[in-house]
């Protein structure tokens, strides 16, 4: 399965994708993302090999279309096929790439293969309440805040809220189907 946007694809993540995925050990990605300990190549191998074998997670790698280069992951966590929900996760890992439109476009693909593709009902997601570019995206993409974890999340010294997003399918359907959606 390959989506296709106006500068970049979502496709299957390969193992000739892992030295760019190495990226996520750089500090300042990994402060807005859950994982804090290192990830070397035959982790990462590892984790590229049982991709795809089972049916609660589907990972893509966020690629631009003209190079085909992994720039960052986009994908659907712990699906529940029976209440139709799954959790969004996202990082563009190649920081050269932040701000210039790519994430926006990977989160509107993601939902249109939740959606469109899957038939979820309901996407939700946490993010660290300093992350204010990812809860910009998000915004755009339609989620709305449903919630707070109170000091969830540990860095540095500091403790922040997590906050909790989630778009419906009939909320997703409607934004599509206004001019708001540019992929
Ligand atoms: C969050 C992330 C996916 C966004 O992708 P991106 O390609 O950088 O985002 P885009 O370029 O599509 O959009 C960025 C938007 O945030 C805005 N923005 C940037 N910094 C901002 C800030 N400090 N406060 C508010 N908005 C901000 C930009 O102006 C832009 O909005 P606009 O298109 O309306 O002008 C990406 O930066 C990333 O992967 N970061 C590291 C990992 C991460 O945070 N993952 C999400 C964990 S929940």
């Amino acid at each position: 399965m390959v989506l296709r946007g106006e500068r970049i694809i979502l496709r299957p993540v390969e193992l000739s994708d892992i030295d760019r995925l190495l990226n996520i050990n750089d500090e300042e990605v990994r402060q807005y993302l859950l994982s804090v300990f290192p990830l070397n190549k035959i982790r990462e191998e590892e984790w590229v090999k049982n991709l795809y074998t089972g049916q609660r997670d589907i990972v893509f790698a966020i690629a631009m279309a003209e190079t085909n280069q992994l720039v960052g992951t986009t994908g659907l966590h712990s699906i529940d096929w029976v209440n139709r929900c799954a959790e969004f996760g996202i990082a563009v890992t190649d920081k050269s790439y932040w701000n210039s439109g790519l994430g926006t476009q990977a989160t509107q693909l993601t939902l249109r293969y939740a959606f469109e593709y899957l038939n979820m009902n309901r996407v939700q997601l946490r993010v660290y309440e300093y992350n204010h570019r990812a809860i910009h995206v998000y915004e755009k993409c339609g989620f709305v805040r449903e919630g707070i974890l109170r000091k969830a999340r540990y860095l540095k010294g500091e403790y922040y809220d997590v906050i909790v997003m989630g778009i419906l399918a009939k909320e997703y359907f409607s934004k599509r189907s206004s001019a708001q959606y540019s992929e």
